[in-house]
This record gives structure tokens, C-alpha cells and sequence, in this order.
């Protein structure tokens, strides 16, 4: 990390180990801006634009973050809406131990079965089961629950008020098994939703039933050895009787790119494995041949931005999700659960296709081991709806790291 406000040429140079001609080149084509000194004229680069480029360009520099830690016991976790199995993952790579999943999708629950045969899968409705079997069986409750409105009886939203929501069966469950943690994972688009009010419900439902709710932070993939864009919000209750400080786990300095991703490296020991994959119809192929690396509709002529981006043209905002070709030197932007989906393109750095079923798994950081069942389409709706599993794991450990002290204090004479 540089520190001081301005550096010169010659020692930004230095520092990115590029050469001046490279920085001059830089600065004409707009990737790297320099400001010029008033008098001299000579080029000059703010600390903020260093720092952010030696992060782009993932050379800081060692990652000095390792969040891992062991469990001093089994830890054990039933993971609720469990989609193919992302947030499970991540939370069995970091130690601990799944005692049983609910899914309702049966695409995703053949894949929990044919990925881990002794993984307790629960396929169904979650509000058709009763878990009481699981009351303090189980230290901690997950779940990303799909998120819906609730309609507001009274001034404060209370827990028999949100039946019908999954959400109330998140805290039902929540309620029935009494962990000592609870986790709710969700788009970062709940913070907003209704106002706010959604989340403000959520947390006084909690509340309601036994939980304090550690204030609610949004994670940013990326920051989480996650070559994707991708942002999370995280709901972590703690139940009342235990007094003890929760901690996010802490965001990583190195951040990892599609090239990561794809091809051997420091995440993967192999190039991603060839496998099945949508393509764009005929037209859409047409317009994206155009696009070259990390651009997107705004780098296409006028007449065919016009004409792709219809009404949208017209509307203002920058959009520069649409028709976007990812740069190998750049982080996957959030995947979604159709790759050929309309305005939320994302093709390849050079071919002009869809990533592949592997390759967007490998984009969410799921091992190239785990099997996706289902058609083509469901296996990508399986691998869009995922927590990445890195992301899992590093929330597992903040969870071990909570639970480790929680056990020993208990062990601790009083
Ligand atoms: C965002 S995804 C969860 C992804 C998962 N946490 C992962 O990391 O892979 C939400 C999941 O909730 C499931 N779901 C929706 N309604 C459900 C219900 N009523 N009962 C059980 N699961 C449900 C969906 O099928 C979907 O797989």
C-alpha cells in the first residue's frame, strides 16, 4: 500500500514495475489517468488511483489475511434452502459438519445426494417439516430464504405476522431447533427492499424470539478469494443468553480475477474443464462480436447501440451491465441463473458465448469435483442461486471462531 498523497512517473514506474512509456500510454488511452502538476506540467498520480490499480493488478502484495482457524469441537450446522449446495460447501471446507439440508428444488437435491450420498437431504416445502428433532442438537442454523414483502398488520412487525413468508419459516425453524447462531444470507437489494422496512421486520422477529442481531453487514465477494463481483447480505443472529461478540471474517487484500478463475493458478492447479454450455442466439452473437475485452454496449456503434439497447437507450444510467465482455484481468461481474439472460450478458473474454456450466462454477469457486444434475439450464440456475463457496468458508470461520470461544468459556471454572 503506497501512502503518501501524490508519486511521480518515475516512482509510480517503480512501484507497478511498468515502464514510463507504459504509464504515458496508460494516461492517453484513459486506463490510468494521471493528473498534471500545475506548474510543470509533469504527471502525477494520486496515492487512491495506485492503490487501486496494485489491487486490480493483484500485485500487493502478499495476502497478510488468513481468517482459517480449527473448531476445538464438532461444530454442526442445518442448512435451510440449500439450493446445490454452495453455502454447504463452504461451511464443510471450513470444518463444519452439515447434519441436514432442506431444498425443495429436486434438481438441487439429486445434486446434494449424488455429490455427498451421507448428507442428510431433506427434500420438500420447509413449511411442510418439523425439526423439532434437531432442539439443541445443532449449534448453528443457516439459510439464504428467497425474499418476499410482508405485510405490516401493526406499527412493529411481529413473528406470527410474516406467516407465509419464507422468512417466518427461517425464524420458525430458527425458533423450534434454538441454536446458538443463527445466519441469514440474502441479495444485498434486501436492504433496501420496501424502505426498509423488510429488514428492519427481520431483525425484530429475531428479536422476538430469542436473538440479538449483530448489525448487518453487506459482503463483498471479492474480498473473499471470490473472483466475482458478487455482494451478500449477512443476518447473523446470536441468541440472548450468550455474551459474547461476533465477528465478520476479515476481508482478504488479494483479489482474484477471471483468469483465476479459469485457468491454473492460485485457486485452481488446472485449467477449468471442458463441459456443456448455453450459447446466444445467432443476433445476440452479432453484437457481442463487437465488444471487445471488459467493454461493453457503450463500445458498440450507435446505430447498433440504438437498435440493441431499444427504449433502454433512452433511459439514462450506465447499464454497463448489458452485452458485457468480461477481461481476463477483472473480476467475474455477479453471475446470474440464466447466462444468456437478456441486459445481463456476460461473455466470454474471447469467444463470444456464454461461460460454460464449469467455467461458472468455477466463477462461484465450487471444486471442479462437484457434479451438477439436472438439464443444462438447471445446473446454471443451481450454480447462479449459490453462495460462492469460498465466500461459505470464510463465513465459517468467523463461525468456529464465535463457537471456539463460546465452548471454552463454558469449559473455563467459574
Ligand atoms: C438463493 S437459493 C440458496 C442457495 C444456497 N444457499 C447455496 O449456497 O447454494 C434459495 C433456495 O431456496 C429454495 N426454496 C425456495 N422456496 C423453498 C421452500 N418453500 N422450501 C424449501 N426450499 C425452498 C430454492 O429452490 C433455492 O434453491
Amino acid at each position: 500500500m503506497v501512502t503518501k498523497d501524490y508519486y511521480s512517473l518515475n516512482e509510480v514506474s517503480q512501484i507497478l514495475g511498468k515502464s514510463k512509456e507504459t504509464l504515458r500510454r496508460w494516461d492517453r488511452d484513459g486506463k490510468f489517468t494521471a493528473v498534471r502538476e500545475p506548474i510543470s506540467q509533469y504527471r502525477i498520480y494520486k496515492k487512491e488511483q495506485i492503490n487501486d490499480l496494485l489491487k486490480q493488478l493483484s500485485i500487493d502484495y502478499e495476502d497478510t489475511v488468513d481468517n482459517s482457524v480449527k473448531p476445538i469441537k464438532e461444530f454442526k450446522v442445518l442448512e435451510l434452502f440449500a439450493g446445490a449446495g454452495g453455502l454447504a460447501v463452504g461451511l464443510e471446507k471450513s470444518g463444519i459438519k452439515c447434519v441436514a439440508l432442506n431444498e425443495v428444488d429436486k434438481w438441487a437435491c439429486q445434486t446434494l445426494r449424488e455429490n455427498r450420498p451421507n448428507w442428510n437431504v431433506l427434500e420438500g416445502d420447509i413449511s411442510s417439516f418439523n425439526f423439532t428433532k434437531y432442539n439443541n442438537k445443532v449449534d448453528i442454523v443457516t439459510g439464504g430464504f428467497p425474499c418476499q414483502a410482508f405485510s405490516y398488520a401493526g406499527k412493529k412487525l411481529g413473528f406470527k405476522d410474516a406467516r407465509g413468508t419464507l422468512f417466518y419459516e427461517f425464524a420458525r425453524v430458527v425458533k423450534e431447533v434454538n441454536p446458538l447462531i443463527c445466519i441469514g444470507e440474502n441479495v444485498k437489494g434486501l436492504l433496501s427492499h420496501e424502505k426498509g422496512k423488510t429488514i428492519e421486520g427481520m431483525i425484530s422477529i429475531l428479536d422476538e424470539i430469542g436473538y440479538n442481531v449483530v448489525p448487518v453487514q453487506v459482503l463483498k465477494a471479492i474480498n473473499y478469494r471470490v473472483p466475482q463481483k458478487r455482494e451478500r447480505v449477512i443476518l447473523v443472529g446470536i441468541r440472548k443468553d450468550i455474551d459474547l461478540k461476533y465477528k465478520y471474517p476479515k476481508p482478504h487484500n488479494k483479489i482474484y480475477n477471471l483468469v483465476d478463475a479459469l485457468k491454473k493458478g492460485e485457486l485452481y492447479d488446472s485449467n477449468v474443464p471442458k463441459s456443456e454450455g448455453s450459447k446466444y442466439p445467432e443476433h445476440k452473437k452479432a453484437v457481442l462480436d463487437l465488444v471487445p475485452q471488459k467493454g461493453y454496449w457503450r463500445n458498440l456503434p450507435i446505430d447498433i447501440q440504438k437498435e440493441y439497447m431499444g427504449k433502454s437507450f433512452y433511459l439514462g444510467g450506465g447499464k454497463t451491465g448489458i452485452a458485457r465482455r468480461i477481461g481476463w484481468d477483472e473480476p467475474s461481474l455477479t453471475l446470474t441463473c440464466s447466462p444468456a439472460q437478456k441486459q445481463t450478458e456476460r461473455c466470454h473474454p474471447e469467444e463470444t458465448r456464454p461461460f460454460t456450466v464449469r467455467e461458472y462454477a468455477r466463477i462461484q469457486t465450487f471444486p471442479d469435483e462437484w457434479k451438477f444434475l439436472g438439464s443444462v439450464s438447471q445446473q446454471y440456475k443451481q450454480i447462479g442461486n449459490a453462495v460462492p463457496c469460498n465466500l461459505g468458508e470464510e463465513i465459517g470461520y468467523s463461525i468456529i471462531k464465535f463457537l471456539n470461544e463460546y465452548y471454552s468459556n463454558l469449559s473455563k471454572p467459574k
